[in-house]
């Protein structure tokens, strides 16, 4: 296997003390022992519960090439004699090597914000920018203090294109990001009440979320979505980052990268979209509208880091719906299929209507219901009670009218729909699960969605265990 580092780099980039006899290289990252590989380095980071120095040993035992360590931890590790480099701070060591990655990369890099949508969008770039180049991009949801830098000393020296997730719980986070990305194009997906409970207003939400544009490189774009109501506050503060280029995506006449049409079904989407005096069509692989939007923020990046379009615009017919975030699964039942579209992962009010759209646009067969199993969305602070009764109206205007309610701060939505909207509430995702389970029947569609914290994949795992998916619109993980 090719090397990441040199041990030589490594040391050159993060500094620190070499201990024992170190091998070449390396051939990857690692902060924890249960994923490493073989060939590794494991950098020992502190997280807020676990110390990565409490897992030297496993490491070594998983096949750590070296372990990243702190000075101060030293005399905690004992006998170990793996051959370590040691450092100050393993973290800041984790950070430096990230700069040095992204110092001798020559890769068009594509940073990616937003209050939903994130994942997905990154998700997209990776797979439609693999159709024309190397590509890098973040595990997962790997967008705070230590995935960054972490996913920046991963990128490999031979990558044509890489993608980083950016998040944030409170202002002043995204800054430093950034400002070791250093991307070409910034993409802000939307501007929502995620995580209100840190902030006073959307456009406080909208204010951190432009920190973004203070690490773009000189020439470089923001692509901002033009239906977003935010945009014009988002696309002020870019010009005054200093940011050359501002464009928009989105359906507004005036986005560069326009939606002129769009067809949605229930498993995928066709649309066309304007790019210059360009017409692209594509089919989206993944359905919703809310999907659609963010393939624009994608064609738009792809563009502007120069892939070739017609490539990517093909690629995007097999995009797939990531796990927890709309992934459809048909359950077998002996008298007819029962469609589930797991959206477990999270959820606040933007990925709540867009995931409601979803489920009022999959088609039920037979005697079959639209059936919304949803739970807390959380950290939405002293906003919270009032966004989550406001939930209403988004259930009534769907024309769903089959409710399981869980989560203590369900219960204000609970309190507040109609009667003629059939409506479960339990306290918790075990409590409902009972109640789910005996009611679900040939035919229905299913919706599971809350924040992840609530546990609802328990109830997807639960309907996926009683009645075996027969088959799922995408591979499995
Ligand atoms: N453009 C969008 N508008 C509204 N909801 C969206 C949009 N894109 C994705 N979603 C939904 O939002 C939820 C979270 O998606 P995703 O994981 O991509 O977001 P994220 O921003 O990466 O979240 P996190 O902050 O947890 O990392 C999913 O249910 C997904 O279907
Ligand atoms: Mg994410």
């Amino acid at each position: 296997m090719s090397l990441l580092w040199t041990t030589e780099a490594l040391v050159e980039a993060m500094g620190g003390r070499p201990i024992g006899s170190l091998p070449e290289g390396i051939t990857g990252i690692s902060i924890d022992s249960r994923s490493l590989e073989p060939g590794n380095a494991f950098f020992a980071i502190k997280g807020e519960t676990m110390d990565g120095h409490d897992f030297a040993t496993a490491a070594v035992k998983a096949g750590a090439a070296v372990l990243v360590v702190a000075e101060g931890k030293l005399p905690s590790l004992g006998r170990l004699t793996a051959p370590m480099i040691v450092v100050q701070d393993v973290l800041a060591a984790l950070e430096k090597l990230g700069v040095a990655a992204r110092a001798r990369s020559k890769a068009k890099i594509i940073a990616v914000t937003g209050s939903a949508g994130k994942t997905t969008t990154k998700e997209a770039l990776r797979h439609v920018l693999s159709a024309v180049g190397k590509v890098h991009a973040s595990a997962q949801s790997f967008n705070n203090h230590w995935g960054v830098p972490l996913t920046l000393a991963r990128m490999p020296q031979d990558c044509n294109y890489a993608v980083f997730e950016i998040g944030m719980n409170h202002p002043g986070e995204i800054r430093p990001l950034v400002k070791m990305v250093r991307p070409h194009v910034a993409i802000v997906t939307l501007i929502a009440a995620a995580h209100l409970g840190f902030f006073k207003n959307l456009d406080e939400i909208a204010m951190a979320k432009a920190e973004i544009f203070e690490g773009i490189e000189p020439g470089g774009a923001a692509l901002l979505n033009r239906d977003d109501p935010r945009w014009k506050l988002l696309g002020k503060m870019a010009k005054e980052a200093g940011v050359e280029h501002v464009f928009g995506f989105g359906e507004n006449a005036r986005s560069a990268f326009r939606l002129a049409a769009c067809e949605l079904y229930a498993d995928h989407s066709d649309i066309a979209v304007k790019i210059g005096k360009k017409d692209v069509t594509a089919r989206v692989g993944a359905p919703g509208r809310h999907i659609v939007q963010n393939v624009l923020a994608v064609l738009g990046a792809a563009q502007l880091v120069g892939a070739d379009l017609d490539k990517v615009a093909a690629a995007l017919a097999d995009l797939s719906a990531e796990r927890g975030r709309g992934r459809r699964h048909i359950l077998h039942h002996p008298s007819g299929p029962i469609t589930l579209i797991d959206e477990s992962y999270n959820a606040n009010p933007a990925s709540m209507a867009a995931a409601m759209a979803l489920l009022n646009a999959t088609p039920v067969s037979g005697e079959g219901r639209r059936i919304a199993v949803l739970g807390d969305m959380l950290e939405l602070g002293s906003h919270s009670a009032k966004l989550h009764a406001a939930l209403a109206e988004l259930i009534v205007g769907t024309g769903t009218r089959n409710v399981f309610l869980g989560g203590p701060e369900m219960r204000a939505l609970a309190d507040v729909l109609p009667s003629d909207v059939e409506t479960e509430y339990r306290a918790g995702a075990e409590e409902l699960k009972p109640v789910v389970m005996s009611a679900v029947r040939p035919g229905d569609v299913v919706m599971v969605k809350s924040s992840k914290g609530i546990g609802f994949s328990k109830l997807v795992e639960a309907l996926l265990g009683k009645f075996p998916a027969e088959a799922t619109t995408i591979e499995p993980t």
